[in-house]
C-alpha cells in the first residue's frame, strides 16, 4: 500500500488541473488548485484517491485499479451536505446528519489532518481528521486498508468538542458518489425463507431515490441483509462486469440508500437505520459500524474471494480451522428432547460419521420459557454431563442452543425483573412467537445475558459449540433502562450490549464455536461472524432454496462459515442432491436419525464422507461461481485448494428432462500448467450411475480442463456432480 502526505512523509502528491477529474460529479466546476492534496489508500490492486481540495473539502478523485486498466466511475465530494452552498446545484444527503441544542443541523467538515499507520504487516489504518467550519465537531474518516485482500474497511467518527449534546441522527459507514453515465445496477439479497428459489434481487438504479431498509431492530429478517454488490455497465456477474461488493459488520437495522439526481450523479450512502436520534455529548464521540468493500475489475467473483480471503483471515473466529460435520435436533424432533433420546440420536449420528452433535431448543427451564437457562431436570437427569461424556466414547463433540436475547411470561425471570423487558409506555406488549425481547441496552440484562451462558459453559466444559438464536424483532421500542430522554440511543446500545456479551463470552472460552442465527439467516452478516464460526443461513432447508440462499450469501460471506444442513426437507429429492447441495459450504444434518430410512442413513454416510475427503477445499480453498442456479438450469461452482493442488466441481440440473443432457460444466481457477485427473464423489447405492462422461478424458492440463470444462451427464430433474480435479505428479499419469 502506498500511501502520500505533505505532512508525514514529505511525499505530497500536489496536483495541477492537469490532472484527471470526473467531470460528471463536479457541479460546483473548481478545479483542484495547485496546494490541493491528494491521499492515496491502496491495497495490491485497488487505489483510491482522495482529494483535499485547496478550500478544505475532501473528495474522491479516483477508484481504479493499480494496473492502469480499470476506472470506477467514483468521485465527488464526501461531504457534500448544507445544500444553502450549492446554489441551484442538487441537493445531496451526505453521510452526517446532526442537530445542535438549538435545532441548528449545519455541518460543513473541512479537512484538518490525516494520518497513517502500520498496525501489522499488510495491514494499514489512515484516519483523515475533518472539521466543521464553524463548531468543534470532528468527523474522522478511517480506513483500514489489507493490502493482500484488496479489502477496505471503513467507518466514521464523530466527536462531540462543543459543550452541548448533540444529536446525530444519522452517521454512515460509507458515502460516495459516481457516475451513472454507463448504468449502474443494483444486486441485493433477502433473509426471508417465502422467496422460492432463494432470488436476489436486481435492478437498474434509475433516477430518483431507492431506499432500502431493514427495520427489525436486533436482526435482519425483513428488507435487505446489510450487503449489497453494484455493477458499472451491467448487472453484476460473476467474471466480467466491474463491481464493488460492500458489506456491513452489523447486524441490526440497515439502510442503503442510492440517490441519482437530474445530473446523473448517483449518491450512495450505507449505514445503520436508526429508530431515534442518538446522542453525543459533549467530549464524547460516536463510531459507525464498519463497512467493508472491495472493488472488482472483473464481476463478482475476485470481489467474492477477497471477501472470503480476508473473513478467514481477520473476519472471523478460528479461519484456519476446518468446521465439524455436525446434526442438530431441530429439524428432526423440534423441542421433544430428552437425555435419552439425544444419547440414541447422538450414537446414531456418530455411525454416520457425525462429529458434533447439537442440542438446539428446549433443553431448558421448568417449562422450557426462555430466560431460565438451566438444565431441565426431568427430561436431563445428569444435566448435560452424559450427553457429553457419553459422546466423547462416541467421538462426537457436543453443542447446544441458547437465545440470550429473550424471554417468556411464564419464566421465573420475568417474575422476578419484569423491568427487564423492553416495552412501550402504557401500552399493551406485542409478542412474536410468544416471546418478548430483553432490553439488552441496560447492564444489568447483558451481566444476566453473559451470566447465563457463562454458567453452563462453566458448568459442563466439554461443550464445543453454542449456537446463539435471536427469534424476535424489537417489537416494543422502548428501553425502560434508557429511560425518557435517550431513547434516541436505543438501537446502538442494544447493539453494544449484544456485541460486548459476545467478546466477553468467546474471550472467556476460546475453545467453543459460536454460530450466529435469528430465526434463520436474520444474523447472516459480518457484524455477527466477528464472534462465531458459522451462520446459520435459513429455517427453509429445502435443497431448491438453499441452493440460492448459500449462493447469494457467499457473495460476501466465506462459505466455510455456511451452514449447510440436509434435512428431511426435499424428500422428493434424492440424498445425493441434498448432499451436493450442502457441500457448498459447512456440511452438517438436521435429521432424527431414528425417523429416517436405512436407504437414506447409507446416503448420508456416503455423503459425508465424500465431504470430508473435500471439506478443506471447500471451507479452506477459493470459490469461483459459475452459472447462477436464477439464470440457469445447470448451475455449478467449484473451488480450488490454495495450493491448487486439489478442486472440487459442484455441478447441478434443475430442469425437467425428457432425455439425458450432456453438458461441460466449467472449472476456473487450476494451474494452466498442471495435469489433473477427474474422479466422482458421492454416489451413494441406488444411485451410482456416474455422471462423468464415460470414456472421456481423464486427465488433461489445468489450462484444458478451463478451456474445455468438465463433460457431465445428467438423467433426471434436479441430478447433480460432485468431482474431483486433483493435480498429478507426472509418474502416475
Ligand atoms: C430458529 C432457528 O433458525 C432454528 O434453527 C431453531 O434453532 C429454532 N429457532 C429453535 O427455536
Amino acid at each position: 500500500m502506498s500511501y502520500y502526505t505533505a505532512c508525514c512523509i514529505g511525499m505530497a502528491l500536489f496536483i495541477g488541473t492537469a490532472l484527471p477529474v470526473l467531470s460528471a460529479t463536479r457541479d460546483s466546476g473548481e478545479a483542484p488548485g495547485n496546494d490541493a492534496m491528494v491521499i492515496i489508500a491502496s491495497t495490491k490492486d485497488i487505489q483510491i484517491k482522495y482529494l483535499v481540495r485547496k478550500d478544505n473539502s475532501l473528495e474522491i478523485l479516483e477508484v481504479a485499479a493499480r494496473d492502469g486498466n480499470w476506472r470506477a466511475p467514483l468521485g465527488g465530494p464526501l461531504f457534500p451536505g448544507n445544500p444553502w452552498r450549492n446554489g441551484n446545484g442538487p441537493r445531496y444527503c451526505g453521510p452526517v446528519e446532526i442537530v445542535r441544542a438549538n435545532g441548528d443541523t449545519a455541518l460543513e467538515p473541512l479537512y484538518v489532518s490525516h494520518s497513517s499507520k502500520q498496525e501489522a504487516p499488510g495491514i494499514e489504518h489512515v484516519t483523515i481528521i475533518l472539521r466543521d467550519r464553524v463548531h468543534p465537531i470532528n468527523v474522522e474518516l478511517h480506513l483500514r486498508i489489507y493490502s493482500a485482500e484488496n479489502i477496505f474497511e471503513q467507518w466514521m467518527v464523530l466527536k462531540n468538542g462543543t459543550d452541548e449534546t448533540l444529536k446525530v441522527p444519522r452517521l454512515d459507514s460509507m458515502y460516495w458518489q459516481a457516475s451513472v453515465k454507463d448504468g449502474v445496477f443494483l444486486e441485493w439479497f433477502e433473509s426471508q425463507e417465502g422467496n422460492e428459489a432463494g432470488q436476489p434481487k436486481r435492478e437498474k438504479l434509475v433516477p430518483g431515490c431507492r431506499l432500502l431498509e431493514s427495520r427489525d431492530g436486533n436482526r435482519h429478517k425483513s428488507g435487505p441483509v446489510p450487503a449489497f454488490a453494484l455493477g458499472f455497465g451491467d448487472f453484476p456477474d460473476e467474471e466480467k462486469v466491474p463491481c464493488l461488493v460492500a458489506a456491513l459488520s452489523w447486524s441490526a437495522n440497515t439502510r442503503l440508500y442510492f440517490d441519482i439526481n437530474n445530473r446523473s450523479i448517483l449518491e450512495t450512502s450505507v449505514g445503520v437505520n436508526q429508530t431515534g436520534q442518538p446522542t453525543v455529548e459533549p467530549g464524547q464521540s460516536l463510531a459507525s459500524p464498519v463497512c467493508v468493500y472491495s472493488f472488482s475489475a472483473v464481476g463478482k467473483g475476485p470481489a467474492s474471494r477477497n471477501f472470503h480471503r480476508w473473513m478467514r483471515k481477520y473476519g472471523m473466529r478460528d479461519g484456519n480451522r476446518l468446521r465439524p460435520v455436525d446434526n442438530n435436533s431441530w429439524e428432526g424432533c423440534g423441542m421433544d428432547v430428552t437425555e435419552a433420546s439425544v444419547l440414541e440420536m447422538m450414537k446414531l449420528s456418530a455411525g454416520l460419521g457425525i462429529e458434533l452433535y447439537v442440542l438446539d431448543d428446549g433443553w431448558f427451564g421448568k417449562n422450557r420459557n426462555l430466560g431460565d437457562w438451566w438444565v431441565n431436570p426431568a427430561r436431563f437427569p445428569h444435566g448435560l454431563s452424559k450427553l457429553i461424556s457419553d459422546g466423547k466414547d462416541l467421538k462426537i463433540d457436543f453443542g447446544i442452543w441458547f437465545e440470550p436475547e429473550m424471554i417468556n411470561e411464564g419464566s421465573e425471570l420475568f417474575a422476578s425483573h419484569p423491568e427487564w423487558v423492553m416495552r412501550m409506555p402504557g401500552r399493551e406488549l406485542a409478542r412474536q412467537r410468544n416471546q418478548l425481547t430483553l432490553d439488552v441496552a441496560n447492564p444489568a440484562v447483558q451481566e444476566f445475558m453473559f451470566k447465563a451462558v457463562d454458567d453452563i459453559l462453566k458448568g459442563n466444559p466439554g461443550i464445543r459449540f453454542v449456537k446463539w438464536d435471536c427469534n424476535s424483532n424489537i417489537n416494543n421500542p422502548y428501553s425502560p433502562y434508557l429511560g425518557p430522554d435517550r431513547q434516541g440511543d436505543m438501537l446502538n446500545q442494544y447493539m453494544a450490549g449484544y456485541y460486548g456479551v459476545m467478546e466477553r463470552l468467546v474471550t472467556r472460552f476460546p475453545q467453543v464455536d459460536f454460530q450466529a442465527c435469528a430465526a434463520g439467516g436474520g444474523r447472516a452478516d459480518l457484524g455477527a461472524l466477528r464472534f462465531g464460526h458459522t451462520y446459520w443461513p435459513s429455517d427453509n432447508t429445502h435443497p431448491g432454496y438453499r441452493l440460492g440462499a448459500q449462493w447469494n450469501f457467499s457473495t460476501f460471506l466465506a462459505p466455510m462459515a455456511a451452514t449447510c444442513h440436509v434435512t428431511h426437507a426435499g424428500g422428493e429429492f434424492k440424498p445425493k442432491y441434498r448432499f451436493d447441495v450442502s457441500m457448498m459450504g459447512q456440511l452438517g444434518m438436521e435429521v432424527d436419525p431414528r425417523k429416517s430410512d436405512p436407504e437414506y442413513l447409507e446416503a448420508a454416510k456416503v455423503g459425508i464422507a465424500a465431504y470430508k475427503s473435500v471439506r478443506d477445499i471447500v471451507q479452506l480453498g477459493d470459490q469461483y461461481r459459475h452459472q447462477n442456479p436464477f439464470d440457469s438450469k445447470t448451475p455449478s461452482l467449484n473451488y480450488v485448494s490454495s495450493n491448487q493442488d486439489r478442486a472440487l466441481l459442484l455441478a447441478y440440473q434443475t430442469d425437467d428432462l425428457k432425455q439425458p443432457v450432456n453438458l461441460n460444466s466449467p472449472v476456473s481457477g487450476l494451474d494452466p500448467a498442471r495435469r489433473y485427473r477427474v474422479a466422482e464423489i458421492n454416489l451413494p447405492p441406488g444411485d451410482e450411475a456416474p455422471r462423468l462422461v464415460k470414456n472421456a478424458k481423464l486427465i488433461q492440463s489445468g489450462s484444458e480442463w478451463m478451456k474445455q470444462g468438465v463433460p457431465l451427464i445428467f438423467s433426471r430433474k434436479n441430478d447433480s456432480a460432485a468431482v474431483t480435479l486433483i493435480a498429478q505428479p507426472y509418474e502416475q499419469e
